[in-house]
């Protein structure tokens, strides 16, 4: 089997990280390509619940190699935390592998976040202040720091100088901020240099090798399409390429060696930080998502904005990533709605629309048509097959599928790796 890649359909937070967990076992690889620390997925085994930000999912699953390929951006002092935590709990962490072209977070990358967010004060991004930005931004402007810079001492200062030089200027000069010392975030990097070396190889030859062999490698995006730097709701969007596409860029993979596309889409939508989002309710009902969905992020903890399905964001998902194969998740929170409307257009200034509109303006302008779908009360955590789902649950997902460009091949009716209707296998 070639490469699978998995993407969120929506605005994050749909559960990638259980659906990259539930297919780890039958993959030889799982490779984080884009973002970084600002993701944070949860995955539930049997009582464990695990928060994961910087390692790939498949690091829970024995025998599976997880990879943090060179799209990723690195903070690491958190990665070494989070290995610590998974050590302590006894999961294996040690075949993780790291590219070498992977860029590294340093404490000018996560004090520009914050600082940039507080200087656009109303017009604010609303990020996780992880430093993700910033740290795309030395990227794409030939400033960056990467994994390989740490194992040459002189290379590593003379980068992090002519950085720092330029970051110190725009701290102390724009934002009124001390400047930062050289020193303090040379030492900062260097004391994980010893550690991080083992893990440290060309990833996107092994997995090439491990394509050529045969062997599966799973692709696992964090954020999702409508937070993507080129095809997202611009500028309310992370700073990297969260679609199918950055797949192949952050790993190193061919696009010819990709397979299937799977996109997760929850059975509602969600959003965190700023920006438009046509359903949202900000009402009683957004509430009762929100509690019974516990849309609270994983990373930051804020509240999720909540809201109904989006047929034109699916649908645009599906087209941006050709998605094979959707994953539905969260159904069983619908549970106990009367009736749950589905975005099916927009109207945007009078005219009624299909597609996402071309314009940030006018996609602000987008307001929800929605056709209404009758509930259901039963509890459907236990649901294994479709046959086992209530007949409105049944009729919702058909139309979801009908509507949103791709077959529902799983549904989630709950947080476990169980806790999921396989309809078409996914691998
Ligand atoms: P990710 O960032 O896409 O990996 O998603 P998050 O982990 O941030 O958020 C998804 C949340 O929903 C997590 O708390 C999951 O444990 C939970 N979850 C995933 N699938 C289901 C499902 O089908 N039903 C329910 N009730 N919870 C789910
Ligand atoms: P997962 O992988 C939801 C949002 C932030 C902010 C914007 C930019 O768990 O789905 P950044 O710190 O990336 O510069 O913030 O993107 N954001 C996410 N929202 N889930 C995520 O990841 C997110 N990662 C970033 O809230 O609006
Ligand atoms: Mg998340």
């Amino acid at each position: 089997m070639p490469a699978i890649v998995i993407v969120g359909a929506q605005w994050g937070d749909e559960g990638k990280g259980k659906a990259t967990d539930l297919l780890g076992s039958r993959v030889d690889y799982v490779v984080k390509f884009n973002g970084g620390n600002n993701a944070g997925h949860t995955v539930v085994i049997g009582s464990e619940k695990y928060a994961l930000h910087l390692l790939p999912s498949g690091i829970l699953t024995p025998g599976c190699t997880p990879v943090i390929g060179n799209g990723v951006v690195i903070d690491l002092g958190v990665l070494f935390h989070e290995i610590d935590g998974l050590d302590a709990r006894g999961v294996d962490t040690s075949r993780l592998l790291v590219s070498a072209n992977a860029h590294v977070i340093t404490e000018y990358h996560r004090t520009l976040d914050k600082v940039n967010e507080r200087f656009l004060g109303s017009r604010k991004i609303g990020t996780t202040g992880r430093g993700i930005g910033p740290t795309y931004a030395d990227k794409m402007n030939r400033l960056g720091i990467r994994v390989q810079d740490l194992f040459d001492e002189k290379i590593l200062e003379q980068k992090v100088e002519g950085a720092l030089e330029l970051k110190n200027q725009i701290l102390a000069k724009v934002y009124n901020r001390r400047a930062l010392s050289l020193a303090a975030i040379i030492d900062e990097l260097a004391q994980y240099v010893d550690r991080l070396r083992p893990y440290v190889t060309d990833t996107s030859l092994v997995l090439n090798d491990a394509l050529g062999r045969g062997e599966t490698v799973l692709l696992e995006a964090g954020q999702a399409t409508l937070l993507d730097v080129d095809h997202g709701t611009y500028p309310f969007v992370t700073s990297s390429s969260a679609t199918s596409g950055g797949a192949c860029t952050g790993s190193g993979i061919p696009p010819t060696a990709v397979e299937r596309v799977i996109g997760i889409v929850k059975a509602y939508a969600t959003r965190v930080g700023e920006g438009p989002f046509p359903t949202e309710l900000l009402d009683a009902d957004g509430e009762r998502l929100r509690q019974s969905g516990g849309e609270f992020g994983t990373t930051t903890g804020r509240p999720r904005r909540c809201g109904w399905y989006d047929v034109p964001v699916a649908r645009y998902a599906a087209r941006i990533n050709g998605v094979t194969d959707f994953v539905l998740t969260k159904l069983d929170v619908l549970t106990g709605w009367e009736r749950i409307p589905v975005c099916v257009a927009y109207d945007v200034d009078g005219e009624r629309v299909t597609e996402m509109p071309m314009t940030q303006t006018g996609f602000h302008h987008a307001k929800p048509i929605y056709e209404y779908f009758d509930g259901w009360d039963e509890d459907i955590s236990g649901a294994r097959s479709l046959a086992d789902l209530p007949k409105n649950a049944q009729r919702y997902v058909a139309t979801l599928e009908e509507l949103s460009g791709a077959r529902m091949s799983a549904i989630g009716v709950g947080p476990g790796r169980d806790e999921t209707v396989v309809v078409h296998d996914l691998i």
